[in-house]
Parts: C-alpha cells; structure tokens; sequence
C-alpha cells in the first residue's frame, strides 16, 4: 500500500501567483528523474537476483519513486500549461541510459549498492523537505511533504538491507566511506542536468553539460537551510557506520553548509558568463 495518493494531494488549492518561477524548471527536471525509478528497479533486480525479499521491496519502491515524478510533473503542468510532462521524460529516457545489464553493482558489492542508494535518499529527503520549507504554493508544499516522508522510509528501507548485507560482506569503514563520497560527488554528473536540460531546453537545442549543471545545481543549493544539511549528515554518518550525532557530524555539517554556499556563488557566476 502506498502512503499516499496522487488524488490525495489537494489540485484544486494550487495557487499560481504563489509557485515561485524559479522553482518551476526545478520540479520539472526533479520529476524526470522521479519516474525513471522503474528503471533503477530493473538494475537492482539484476543486483539482487538472488535475494526475493529485496526484490520485492525494490518493485514497491520504484511504484513509489514513479508516483513523485507523476505528482511533480502535474503540479509543473499546473504552474506551466505549455509545459509536457511526458514528451519530456521521453526525451529524458531515450538520452539516459542506466546499466541495465549488469550482472553485479556497480558499486563493488551489495552492501555498496544499498549506501549509494542511502545517499541518494539523503539526498532527496533532504531537497524535498527543503523545497517544502521553501514554498509558499500550498500544493507543492503538499506534495513535496509527502514525497519527503516517502524518501526518508526509502533511506530506512535501504539501510535495513545494508545492515544484513554488511553482515555477510564485512566491507571496511574506508571502502564505504569512498562509495558514499563517491555517491555524493555523483549528483553533479549527467542525471540531474541532462533531466533539466530535458525538461527545460527546446528540442533539438545541444545539451551543455557544464552550463545545465549550473542551471540546476545553483538554484536548487539556494533553497537549502542549515537544518536540512545538518539532518542529512546525519543520515550520511549513519550509512557508513559512524554516530550520526556528535563533533564530527557536526563539524562535517558545517563544512558542507559552507562547500554549499560557496558551490552556489560558483554557479551563479558560472550562468552569469
Ligand atoms: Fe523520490
Ligand atoms: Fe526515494
């Protein structure tokens, strides 16, 4: 069972002079990514071919990831009546390919594979709850407390299976280290900012990697707040096996905070040029 409905959520409140333009190439590049979580499913059945408990969890996971780019991409349609939701995504999924014949991760090991996706449910708890603080349109509000709820359980649902994983195959507090900061370092190559240009950019207009990363890697750090970054260390800590609370979560959080702020500066004057 889902926890919630895309007819839950509240269409008829939506309130246009409300949804901030600046937000709007955001939710439409965010729901690119969203719906192609069907596809992260395949790769993990592959991943996880022997291990039918996760592979079910995996299923129910992807149904729920797809209904976040489905709500996202109808409140964008609402805040911009030209924009296609699914002429869009499918210029997104004929231009990004995931490793769907894998035979093992990507990242080494299962355990690797269940951190990297740790992170990526740090990553878009955190931006979720961020962008709902941020808003004042009360349906994307909505939505994106809801679609955060779902991504801080999928972080637990990831961390339960890591945990068993772990284990078995022992991996060294180093090696997860390198997967997680590799994750993280991730979120800057092409899957966010080939899904902005996808969302964003004309037909036919050449994708440019440098200037669609800065197009949403900037924007999207400005709606960030000390809280969030904190609460995702946090998180970040946690997956690799160290105390989530204490002076170097605290540290690491406030050098993230400023890493953030000055990547944000970076980008602005990188659009600028
Ligand atoms: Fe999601
Ligand atoms: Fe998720």
């Amino acid at each position: 069972m889902k926890h919630w409905r895309i007819e839950d959520v509240a269409w008829d409140r939506f309130d246009p002079a409300k949804a901030d333009p600046e937000l709007v190439p955001l939710v439409k590049a965010a729901a690119m990514v969203e719906r192609n979580g069907t596809d992260y499913a395949i790769y993990l059945n592959r991943v996880f071919a022997e291990d039918p408990d996760f592979r079910q969890a995996a299923d129910y996971w992807a149904e729920e990831e797809v209904q976040h780019g489905d709500a996202l991409g109808r409140w964008a349609m609402l805040a911009d009546p030209s924009w296609d939701y699914l002429a869009a995504f499918a210029r997104y999924k004929a231009g990004f390919k995931l490793p769907l014949d894998a035979e093992a991760s990507i990242r080494g090991s299962r355990t690797g594979e269940l951190i990297a996706r740790c992170m990526v449910e740090t990553g878009t708890s955190s931006y979720y709850s961020a962008l709902a603080d941020a808003t004042k349109e009360p349906v994307l509000q909505q939505i994106c407390r809801h679609i955060a709820a779902d991504e801080f359980r999928h972080y637990k649902l990831f961390y339960d299976h890591m945990r068993r994983y772990l284990a078995r195959e022992n991996i060294s507090l180093l090696r997860r280290l390198s997967i997680a900061a590799g994750r993280i370092g991730e979120s800057e190559d092409d899957e966010l900012a080939y899904a902005w240009h996808c969302g964003n950019e004309p037909d036919g207009l050449p994708f440019e990697r440098a200037k669609c990363t800065a197009a949403y890697m900037g924007p999207a750090m400005a709606f960030y707040r000390f809280r969030h970054v904190e609460r995702g260390m946090g998180m970040v800590f946690k997956a690799v096996g160290l105390k989530p609370r204490g002076r170097l979560s605290d540290l690491s959080a406030k050098a993230a905070w400023r890493l953030i702020q000055w990547r944000r500066h970076r980008f602005a004057a990188r659009l600028a040029e």
